[in-house]
């Protein structure tokens, strides 16, 4: 969405798929904004720092220049972490993570000789307060958040800027097509069971109910693509803004046994 915004508004936008049959969407969407002339797509895994490289190279020769990277590759593996596997973590990290590195890498070069950049990172509001069967999604995101601040401090001699976006919860494919959960996840033998159930029909209500659009954060992404000043922090929305100051402010154990009484009332007793 934020690819066919910034299209529509006039930009010049190289949008990297992993597979170019699944990109109609964008050209659809790129296109009913009048953006489809300024849109290039390229297939691209952000794991295959291959494919990166082969990506980045035609774009730089082409264009000469790459002004802004949006890192915005992610997934989210639900899970309990006694029902995720060692594979499961990795996955998770070599998109939201190591992902993000693979592509800044290959940018930087580029970006650097000419002492001017940005570099948007989308992070999560599961960045700053863990939930339970998220452990692997928040992990990474608080992975990324702990490298954009450091990346930030060393870009500024260069002028380039790194931001991170922390969106709270939007109904995106991330929830529907995308979504992935960990192998033994609502097994009824885990003894999980009867939480992930509760934990499932909780988000399913919420997304329901949730009437919040992706083109709140698309609005923010473009702003921030665009505009002179920026924040290196951006939470998306009052509501989440809020949630983010409550975390800040009251003791851990306090949030925690919130979160329980809204995932988890009236569950039985987990079972040894
Ligand atoms: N939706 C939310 O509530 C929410 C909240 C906070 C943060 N976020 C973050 O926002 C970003 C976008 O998510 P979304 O909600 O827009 O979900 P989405 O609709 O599922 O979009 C995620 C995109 O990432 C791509 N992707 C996944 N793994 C990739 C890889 N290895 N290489 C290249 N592309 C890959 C997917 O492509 P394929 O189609 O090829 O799988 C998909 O186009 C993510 O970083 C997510 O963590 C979302």
């Amino acid at each position: 969405m934020s690819a066919a915004r910034l299209a529509g508004e006039g930009h010049r936008v190289h949008a990297c798929v992993r597979d170019l049959k699944k990109s109609q969407h964008l050209h659809v969407e790129t296109a009913s904004r009048g953006g489809a002339k300024n849109l290039s797509v390229h297939a691209m895994d952000v794991a295959d720092p291959v494919s990166i490289k082969a990506v980045v190279t035609e774009i730089a020769s082409r264009e000469g220049v790459i002004d802004v990277l949006i890192n915005n590759a992610g997934f989210g593996i639900g899970g309990f972490f006694e029902d995720l596997s060692d594979e499961d973590w990795r996955r998770q990290f070599d998109t939201n993570f190591f992902g993000v590195l693979n592509v800044t890498r290959e940018v930087l070069p580029v970006m650097r000789p000419r002492r001017a950049g940005r570099i948007i990172n989308i992070s999560s509001m599961a960045a700053f307060s863990g939930s339970p069967a998220f452990s692997a999604y928040a992990s990474s995101k608080w992975a990324l958040e702990g490298f954009s601040e450091c990346l930030y401090m060393e870009l500024k001699p260069f002028h380039i800027d790194v931001i991170l976006v922390e969106p709270g919860s939007y109904r995106t494919r991330i929830f529907t097509e995308n979504a992935r959960y960990a192998a033994n996840f609502n097994r009824k033998d885990s003894p999980y069971y009867a939480m992930s159930c509760q934990l499932k029909s909780f988000v399913d209500s919420y997304l329901r109910r949730s009437r919040r659009s992706p083109e709140e954060v698309a609005k923010v992404i473009s702003a921030l693509a665009t505009q002179e000043h920026t924040r290196f922090r951006n939470i998306i929305g009052l509501l989440s803004r809020l949630r983010c100051w409550v975390v800040r402010h009251i003791p851990f154990e306090l949030y925690a046994w919130a979160v329980a009484r809204i995932f988890f009332r009236g569950t039985t007793k987990p079972h040894a």
